[in-house]
């Protein structure tokens, strides 16, 4: 089998609040190239894992590394090489998105050249071109999540984390999201860590998931092989909301 490489790892990685631990001991590596799907409730810790590899919030305990990088040490290297979709994305609502676009590209150090025409593949990608000159404060929650992978399409980057990119979209808009997801990955050989708790659409994409529950990384693993270990099936017997509600109930 080919090597693989470790883009993201975390060794016991903790996070308190107030003495209540939100990461609890969190040990996972993606690899290069790979979707990880990043599973769990609401209040699991997903948003404060990605926080912590972002280098935005400081461990209270562990070691995280991204692209070799310690976030918590050098957060400045860390943020530059890494796409990164918040839960809530923040815009100036004032700025159009080519505007909004043209911003990043150049906070990336990007020419104007190579600026005009990543802003515009990306656009194009997102189906929001012939958009390009609204307002972003006139946007769609559908609209704004695929500027958000727009940005993230500008910057080119490695490693992209999206922390529930389909949240609050509907079903035909966060099917397109995924696809595109899914083609960047493929096409450009980026790594994605994704959080989501829909899970019918992380089982589509992803090539490994981790179940977090309560701060901790219940299973990881590919989804075939969780199925086998959790419910005794085979290839395409399960569904990936099977696996996770075994352990969910389990926990
Ligand atoms: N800034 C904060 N201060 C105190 N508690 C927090 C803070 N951020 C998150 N938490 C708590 O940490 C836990 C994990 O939250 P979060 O990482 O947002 O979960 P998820 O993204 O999986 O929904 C929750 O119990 C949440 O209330
Ligand atoms: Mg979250």
């Amino acid at each position: 089998m080919e090597q693989q490489k470790a883009i993201i790892e975390t060794q016991e990685l903790t996070k308190a609040y107030n003495g209540q631990a939100a990461v609890d001991r969190l040990s996972f590596n993606v690899n290069e190239g790979e979707i990880f799907g990043f599973l769990g409730p609401n209040g699991a810790g997903k948003t404060t894992t990605l926080l912590m590899l972002l280098g935005l919030t400081e461990p209270t305990a562990g070691k995280a590394r991204v692209l070799g990088v310690d976030p918590a040490r050098d957060p400045v290297r860390v943020k530059g090489m890494i796409g990164y979709l918040p839960e809530n994305m923040g815009f100036y609502r004032d700025m159009n998105a080519w505007q909004s676009l043209m911003y990043i590209a150049e906070l990336n150090g990007l020419s104007q050249d190579a600026a005009n025409r990543r802003i515009e593949s990306a656009l194009r990608t997102v189906s929001l071109l012939n958009e390009s000159k609204k307002e972003v404060g006139s946007y769609s929650r559908g609209m704004r999540q695929r500027l958000g992978i727009a940005e993230v399409l500008v910057k080119e980057p490695k490693v992209a984390f999206l922390d529930e990119p389909t949240l609050g979209l509907d079903p035909d808009t966060a099917n397109r999201m995924i696809e595109l997801v899914e083609g960047l990955c493929r096409v450009k050989g980026m790594t994605v860590l994704l959080s989501s708790h829909l899970l019918h659409q992380v089982q589509k994409i992803c090539h490994r998931v981790g179940i977090m529950i309560n701060g901790r990384m219940v299973a990881q693993g590919q989804m075939d092989q969780l199925a086998e270990e959790k419910l005794g099936v085979g290839r395409e017997q399960y569904t990936l909301e099977e696996i996770y509600m075994k352990y969910f109930r389990e926990a």
